[in-house]
């Protein structure tokens, strides 16, 4: 994390644009808002980082045109982190929730709190993070979307749709987003679960769910030359004739971990 920053309020907008090719190296006339000073939540730059073409303009039209983006591929391709790189280049907020089994509807939308004011004890409503992220511009990304438990999937449903207000029933109150506020999400299936075996504890999306996300992109293994550059970005000392021929001949993540066809 950066240090502390600016404070964000509701007015807090994207005041800068940036160009896609200077800052993302892709060949497109496109510029996109931005902020122009960080703050806590926005994550760290890697320099090292290489921006898979379909993957970065889909996140990027998500937070230009303020689109719900699910970006769905095999593990460890790059989903979550591109995302929060993208987030990062931006100065954009960002904000990651893994959907494992143990997030319930509670965590996502607060509860009552015991809490002491002028010493006497009080109850009070505490926001979970997706009160909380829809008032601020902030880029939400829920991880392991497909992983997520039912009572959690119907608490996103009712946020996916761009106006997607929250109504916060125990609290009569509802919450409208903030205009800069962006929501995504990563998995590993495209919703219809696993049957490979691969991704057990993944669940079936309800279609009515899927359909409300606008743009899903595939990002799978990169191809074994793009691999063996990020390994050599990384590492830096290993970029050398004999260091290339080496890291050339280790077979990838990819080719342990994926199965056949992807490889
Ligand atoms: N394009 C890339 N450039 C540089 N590093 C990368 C790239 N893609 C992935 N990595 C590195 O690979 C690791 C795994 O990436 P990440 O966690 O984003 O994968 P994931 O697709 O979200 O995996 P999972 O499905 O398990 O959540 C990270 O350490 C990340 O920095
Ligand atoms: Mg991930």
């Amino acid at each position: 994390m950066t240090t502390q920053g600016p404070a964000m309020t509701a007015e807090t907008m994207p005041d800068i644009s940036v160009d896609v090719r200077q800052t993302f190296g892709i060949d497109v006339d496109m510029s996109v808002p931005a902020f122009d000073q960080p703050n806590e939540h926005v994550p760290n730059i890697d320099d090292t980082y290489r921006f898979d073409r379909d993957t970065t303009l889909a996140i990027l039209a998500g937070f230009a045109h303020n689109r719900r983006v699910m970006i769905q591929g095999y593990h460890g391709t790059g989903k979550s982190t591109h995302i929060e790189q993208v987030a990062a280049r931006l100065n954009w907020p960002c904000i990651r929730v893994n959907l494992d089994s143990h997030i319930s509807r509670i965590d996502l939308v607060g509860k009552d709190a015991i809490v002491i004011r002028d010493d006497k004890q009080v109850t009070e409503f505490r926001e979970g993070i997706l009160p909380w992220a829809l008032q601020t511009p902030t880029a939400l990304v829920f991880d392991e979307y497909d992983a997520g438990r039912p009572d959690v999937m119907f608490v996103i449903q009712r946020v996916l749709e761009v106006e997607g207000k929250m109504t916060l029933l125990d609290q009569n109150r509802v919450i409208r987003p903030h205009p800069a506020f962006r929501l995504f999400a990563t998995s590993n299936t495209v919703g219809l679960g696993d049957t490979s075996g691969l991704y057990h504890g993944t669940q079936q999306i309800n279609q009515g769910q899927m359909d409300r996300w606008n743009i899903v992109s595939t990002l799978n293994y990169l191809p074994h030359d793009q691999e063996t550059d990020i390994v050599l970005a990384k590492v830096p000392a290993y970029d050398t004739e004999e260091g290339r021929k080496m890291i050339d001949a280790m077979p990838l993540v990819s080719i342990f971990t994926a199965p056949l066809e992807a490889v």
